[in-house]
């Protein structure tokens, strides 16, 4: 495991929050706001929810206190939506009241399609109490250009990412142009008739696309990549005085979020093979 984290440190900041603190602070310095992100999912004990709110909660603190250019993102399934929606909103009702003490945006990562429903329903309550809290939505899925209509009506902001879990066809696009396609069209709207939006992507065509409709439409708009990929794009968006932010994650069950990040690029894993073997 040791060996497996050792590599998986290119896109994990590491097991504990002073790592990510850090690796925050070192994307400060260039100019890059941080997004951190304590990594869990699908907790099924009350327990495993309060050690995640507990994170969040002094990580708030952290923020606070060092003045960082940072907020936070959270699954919703890390904090009660898999026990019950009515905790899930009290878990994040008192986060969201930390985060309004001391001034922090947060967003809510999007996770497979059994959640987005609730999601979006925790969404706009969340909205509504604290207008500083954003939600992903993924181009993959066949609702999306609907969901998104919506939450622009009601001045939802909307992280635009292609969607990390592979779902049913009847559901998604499954096809990577398709997905591509569903992205442009969304981002399209976005431009049209969003106001505030961040484009989550790695993807240069889309990124360029982005930056084109930019100068045509005057929006809040930030581009927001992970961390350890496409570094060298995120500077040349600061040298544009373009709003850059870079995902953090960390924590201890960091595997399913590294296993996503090798499927997303089979490349990774010759070379996470070739670095073990030690050639
Ligand atoms: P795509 O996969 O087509 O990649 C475009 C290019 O980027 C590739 O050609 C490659 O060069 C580079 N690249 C992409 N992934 C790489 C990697 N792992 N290593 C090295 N290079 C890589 N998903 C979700 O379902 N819910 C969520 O809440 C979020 N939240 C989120 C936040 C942020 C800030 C980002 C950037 C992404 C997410 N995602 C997400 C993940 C997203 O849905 C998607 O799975 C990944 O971003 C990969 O898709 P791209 O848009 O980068 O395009």
């Amino acid at each position: 495991m040791q060996i497996l984290l050792r590599f998986a440190r290119q896109w994990v900041a590491g097991v504990g929050s002073e790592e990510a603190i850090g690796r925050s602070v070192e994307a400060n310095s260039r100019g890059i706001g941080a997004i951190i992100n304590y990594l869990g999912e699908h907790h099924t004990r009350r327990e495993d929810v309060e050690i995640s709110a507990g994170e969040y909660a002094s990580l708030l603190e952290r923020i606070a206190d060092q003045n960082m250019d940072s907020c936070i993102s959270v699954k919703l399934s890390q904090l009660g939506l898999t026990i019950s929606e009515d905790y899930c909103r009290e878990v994040i009702g008192e986060l969201l009241d930390r985060c309004r003490r001391v001034g922090v945006f947060l967003w809510l990562d999007m996770e497979d399609a059994r959640y987005t429903n609730a999601t979006l329903d925790v969404y706009r309550d969340c909205l509504a109490k604290y207008p500083e809290t954003g939600v992903a939505l993924q181009a993959n899925l066949k609702r999306t250009e609907r969901d998104l209509r919506s939450l622009i009506s009601t001045g939802g902001i909307i992280r635009l990412c292609k969607g990390a879990y592979r779902e049913d066809g009847s559901i998604s696009y499954r096809r990577k142009r398709d997905v591509d396609e569903s992205y442009r069209r969304l981002m399209r709207i976005l431009f049209g008739d969003g106001n505030r939006f961040a484009l989550a992507t790695h993807d240069e065509g889309l990124i360029r696309e982005g930056l084109s409709l930019q100068e045509r439409y005057e929006r809040k708009l930030e581009f927001q990549m992970l961390l350890g990929v496409r570094d060298p794009l995120k500077e040349e968006l600061r040298s544009m005085n373009r709003r850059v932010l870079e995902y953090i994650p960390y924590g201890p069950s960091w595997l399913p979020y590294f296993s996503r990040r090798l499927r997303e690029r089979p490349r990774n894993v010759v070379t996470m093979l070739r670095s073990l073997l030690g050639q």
